[in-house]
């Protein structure tokens, strides 16, 4: 077979010194990789140790080949796979906006093989309005990301921004590279986000989910080969490309979106925290204080279909997957929830002070008949390809 390349972005961070390892791991999976640094990356690490480590030319400038005046262009050609480890703030926003000013940013734009990015940076640099609406952007063109981790950062602070070990960079590279297609030809629907519960136009019922997991999931569902329709409730998050996205507001909505997907699918996934209870009654003009006291303050509430126990009682060979959002007694309520709602299994986490909703990471356990397995804390990503795991075995014994 032949050799696959890594071009390897390199940027001026101080995570740079791993990727020297970077370099050594994809030698060793038996992966050809060439460097492109920055500039401000020869601060940190110096062009000669990744020289004498790939035995290859290190390219920085635009102009420093002579011998290959369209460099950015054939750099971009050669690549199977675009990686920039580490990449800082300043990168990747050049990347979001295809500004184009140094080599790496011009191969970077000029590259129709896969990009992935692994941010590594100063915590409220990563958590900045700017660099998140860049990466949602990036996200949304179909730009893969490899996520920080939270730890102590060089500048001292503790949080997200520390780019992930080596060997993980280069695992999640590998999945992208040989692309683990194990739910090409199938039919994936996924619910996600909050629900909103009109009480009035300028009103309503509704939760802290962000959204965030149900997205993760249509992406490595998607990223897996299967075909996938995410039915979301209102969040601030982009359409991933290459999914289909219904958008809804109240549960009734929800589980008339999901009647057809439903009825295709092969698997679903509920990920949506769907709100119990509505309104009985959708004022039609704004309530006003005084004149509707008696409205305001007696909202009469009436129970929302459960949208997962009334599909999953049509299942089918389905396989379904419900979540079980509980700020206490996890197992005990995932398990009452597993033969509640007739799910092949329950995907369980904690909520509520600062866990689950929002956040980036995410502990969970799996519940089924067979029992318990525990998901030591990870992205939403990762823990999106163990669930998706679990969803390929079972359908594989169907
Ligand atoms: N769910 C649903 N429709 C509802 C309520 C919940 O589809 N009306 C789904 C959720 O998407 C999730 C699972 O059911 O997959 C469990 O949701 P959760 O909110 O944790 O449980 P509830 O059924 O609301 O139970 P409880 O109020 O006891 O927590």
């Amino acid at each position: 077979m032949e050799q696959k390349t890594v071009v390897l972005g390199v940027t001026g961070c101080i995570a740079a010194y791993k990727s020297c390892a970077i370099v050594r791991e994809f030698q060793r999976a038996g992966y050809r990789v060439k460097v492109v640094m920055t500039e401000h990356a020869t601060h940190f690490v110096d062009p000669t140790t990744f020289r004498a480590l790939t035995h290859e030319k290190v390219a920085i400038g635009l102009f420093d080949d002579p011998s290959d005046p369209i460099h950015h262009i054939s750099l971009a050609e050669e690549a199977d796979l675009f990686l920039i480890a580490p990449c800082t703030a300043n990168v990747m926003a050049k990347i979001a906006h295809g500004i184009a000013d140094d080599l790496l940013s011009t191969a970077a734009l000029a590259t129709t093989a896969p990009l992935a990015l692994a941010p590594a940076m100063n915590v409220h640099m990563y958590e900045a309005q700017a660099t998140q609406a860049n990466m949602a952007l990036l996200r949304s063109r179909g730009v893969h990301f490899i996520e920080p981790d939270s730890g102590y950062l060089a500048c001292g602070y503790v949080g997200p921004g520390r780019m992930p070990e080596p060997a993980d960079v280069v695992a999640f590279a590998i999945g992208i590279l040989e692309g683990k297609k194990d739910l090409a030809g199938r039919k994936v629907m996924i619910t996600a986000g909050p629900t909103r519960e009109r009480i009035d136009p300028v009103r309503y019922i509704s939760n802290d989910s962000s959204g965030k997991m149900g997205f993760a999931l249509a992406e490595a569902a998607r990223d897996r080969g299967a075909e996938v329709t995410l039915v979301s409730g209102p969040v601030a998050l982009e359409n991933p490309a290459g999914v289909r996205v219904l958008k809804i507001e109240s549960a009734r909505e929800l589980l008339e979106a999901c009647r057809e997907p439903f009825a295709e699918s092969d698997a679903a996934i509920f990920a949506a925290a769907v709100a119990d209870k509505r309104p009985e009654r959708i004022a039609d003009a704004k309530l006003k204080k005084g004149r509707d006291d008696d409205m305001l303050e007696n909202i009469k509430l009436v129970d929302n279909p459960d949208v997962l126990a009334t599909l999953a009682s049509v299942k089918g060979s389905r396989v379904v997957v419900g979540f079980a959002a509980e700020t206490n007694d996890v197992l005990d309520n995932a398990r009452r929830k597993l033969e509640k709602k007739g799910a092949d299994f329950i995907v369980a986490n904690e909520v509520g002070h600062g866990k689950a909703f929002g956040t980036p990471d995410n502990e969970v356990w799996f519940v089924s008949a067979d029992g318990e397995e525990h998901v030591p804390a990870a992205s939403k990503r990762q823990i999106s390809d163990a669930i998706l795991d679990q969803v390929v075995k079972r359908l594989s014994q169907r």
